[in-house]
């Protein structure tokens, strides 16, 4: 798939706030995602320099892929943050029209700019204007009606070099099922590469949305929640290789991923003298963290209610990495 002027891979990770960090995405790389997104950053969070920016603008080490997403709606800021961040390794930069929650829709910003085209089509001119990376623009079905055909070839018109469509409405949230119907009907609209989201949990389900959309590169974001290898077996159908024990890892592979990723979150955590200012460890602060992340990678296990439990009590790294050795699914 080619954005703009660089050549980009087609299996994506959706950008998830608070989740998609650079230690996730590095695992998910691993496993065979080629195009990844920081989190949604607040555009004027930029422009004063707000610390809490700083973990989230992380760039792998070889995440040649990565996408820097940026929320705003006012033209001039998002402009002069695209400007500034075009001179740092990203590969493209992405704006947020899709983001559902109140807080950021009362500002008008993230999918309240599809109710809003004139000010989202000034947004992308701004940027793409003084932009030396492809802008790109991830957007939903639309906010209360489905306009994402009209509002992608506006879009388009205004410098947009890719549209990531989530096929569901603002006030639908995550709920229900995501509409296809929609990604296809943007791809027959524009000619720039179009990226499907929405509903993607196993391998088979990224086949049928390229088989039933025709995009040009589809968007895991839930389904690789403690599933990094969802990326692998998308991969190994892709290519026509079996997908081994129906594609489910291992325990002890679970469990070594998990290790991992713990080891990962702490030396991300170390790189930022804050941690979190609740005056914890670096190691403590990246058990918290983890629990989360457990929890999706112990789903479907049996005991994965028990091991939840205790994980969500520890506090310290020999206390966690006692459950997680003790844990017998
Ligand atoms: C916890 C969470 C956080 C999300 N954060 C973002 C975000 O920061 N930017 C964005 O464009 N989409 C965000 N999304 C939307 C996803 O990228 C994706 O489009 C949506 O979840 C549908 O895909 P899925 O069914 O594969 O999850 C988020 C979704 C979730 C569940």
């Amino acid at each position: 798939m080619r954005i703009g002027n660089i050549e980009t891979g087609n299996i994506a990770l959706g950008p998830m706030a608070g989740f998609s960090d650079m230690p996730f995405r590095a695992l998910c790389r691993e496993q065979g995602a080629s195009l990844t997104y920081t989190e949604m950053i607040s555009a004027k969070a930029l422009m004063y320099n707000n610390r809490n920016t700083i973990p989230l603008l992380t760039i792998g080490d070889g995440e040649d892929c990565l996408g820097v997403q940026l929320f705003g709606s006012e033209p001039d800021v998002m402009a002069e943050q695209a400007a500034r961040l075009c001179t740092k390794p990203y590969a493209f930069i992405d704006i947020n029209m899709g983001c559902p929650v109140p807080k950021i829709v009362n500002n008008g910003e993230g999918s309240a700019l599809m109710k809003d085209p004139e000010k989202a089509a000034a947004i992308i001119k701004a940027m793409s204007e003084v932009s030396s990376k492809p802008v790109t623009v991830k957007i939903r079905k639309g906010f209360n009606n489905a306009n994402a055909v009209d509002f992608a070839r506006l879009a388009q018109d205004s410098g947009a070099a890719a549209i990531t469509v989530h096929g569901r409405l603002r006030e639908e949230y995550y709920s229900g099922k995501a509409d296809w119907d929609i990604i296809r009907q943007v791809k027959q609209a524009v000619s720039v590469p179009v990226i499907g989201s929405g509903d993607i949990f196993k391998a088979e389900d990224a086949i049928r949305m390229f088989e039933e959309t025709g995009c040009d590169g589809i968007m895991v974001a839930r389904g690789a929640r403690g599933n990094p290898w969802i990326f692998r077996q998308i991969r190994d159908l892709m290519e026509g290789r079996p997908l081994v024990n129906d594609g489910r890892p291992e325990l002890e592979e679970v469990k070594e991923m998990i290790i991992r990723h713990l080891n990962m979150q702490i030396e991300f955590i170390r790189g930022f003298s804050q941690p979190d200012g609740r005056g914890l460890s670096v190691e403590e602060a990246a058990v918290r963290q983890m629990r989360t992340h457990v929890g999706f990678y112990s789903a479907g296990f049996s005991n994965s209610a028990s091991l939840r439990r205790k994980i969500n009590s520890a506090e310290t790294l020999d206390e966690f990495l006692t459950i997680l050795t003790k844990w017998d699914a």
